[in-house]
């Protein structure tokens, strides 16, 4: 993150666990050319890769819970450093709670729009126990998504895997950490009128995606 005044700008994907965020934005970077930073995928890496991060990490991931904010400040702050995130940047799983919003405002990060992925809490548990993915984070989905071959990922043949976090027991306390945490954020960016816009997450990703790009023209 930079305090330069030609200001990064980018726009914030948020959404439950599971609505669709990582979706929509692996297909908004390709559409917009901006770098897509997930704090999701950085912390997996991070925890694969044994580093200082990821072992501090873990326990909060593999918890349902959330990772410390000095922890995951840090980790935006180097994504954003990094040159092709200048053109443009979009947040996904970032900010999660009210001290990461106002660490974005500190540094002087604009954001544009949040994108606010609508999923009812009864289907997100469907979407999250049938998550495939790869260690180069490409995701399916059993019933939704399905892989060509079973368990290999189409893009680059890894294995496909359930993530550790994607049990029922772990999805509700994601969800309620969705709830006190980031609902708040939500509210914090409604203060600004037209920085909010609402989304419809229903539907094949195709039309979600459809929606997105209609709301950010
Ligand atoms: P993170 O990886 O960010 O998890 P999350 O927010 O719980 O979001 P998900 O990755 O589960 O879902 P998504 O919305 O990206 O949905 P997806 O597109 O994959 O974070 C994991 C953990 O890291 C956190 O719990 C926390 O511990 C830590 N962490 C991360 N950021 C942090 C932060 N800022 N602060 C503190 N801690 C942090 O879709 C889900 C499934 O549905 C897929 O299988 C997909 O194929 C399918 N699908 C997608 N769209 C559709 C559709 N339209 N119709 C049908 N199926 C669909």
């Amino acid at each position: 993150m930079s305090n330069h005044p030609e200001l990064q700008a980018g726009i914030v994907l948020v959404g439950a666990p599971g609505s669709g965020k990582g979706t929509q934005a692996t297909r908004l970077q390709n559409t917009l050319g901006y770098v897509h930073i997930s704090t999701g995928d950085l912390l997996r890496a991070a925890v694969a890769a044994g580093t200082s991060l990821g072992q501090q990490a873990k326990a909060y991931m593999d918890a349902g819970g959330l990772v410390p904010d000095a922890l995951v400040i840090d980790l935006v702050k180097q994504a954003l450093a990094a040159p092709r995130a200048h053109k443009g940047f979009l947040l996904d799983g970032f900010p999660r709670t009210l001290a990461q919003a106002r660490a974005l405002e500190a540094a002087d990060v604009r954001v544009s729009c949040v994108v606010n992925l609508l999923v009812p809490f009864e289907l997100i548990e469907r979407r999250i126990i049938g998550r495939r993915s790869c260690p180069n984070g490409h995701v399916f989905h059993l019933e939704y998504a399905p892989p060509k071959r079973q368990d290999v990922c189409d893009k680059c043949g890894q294995a496909l895997a359930q993530r550790s976090d994607d049990t029922p027991e772990k999805v509700r306390a994601r969800l309620e950490k969705f709830a006190s945490e980031t609902q708040p954020v939500i509210e914090h960016y409604a203060h600004t009128p037209g920085l909010v816009v609402d989304v419809d997450g229903l539907g094949d990703p195709d039309e979600v995606f459809a929606r997105v790009t209609a709301v950010l023209r």
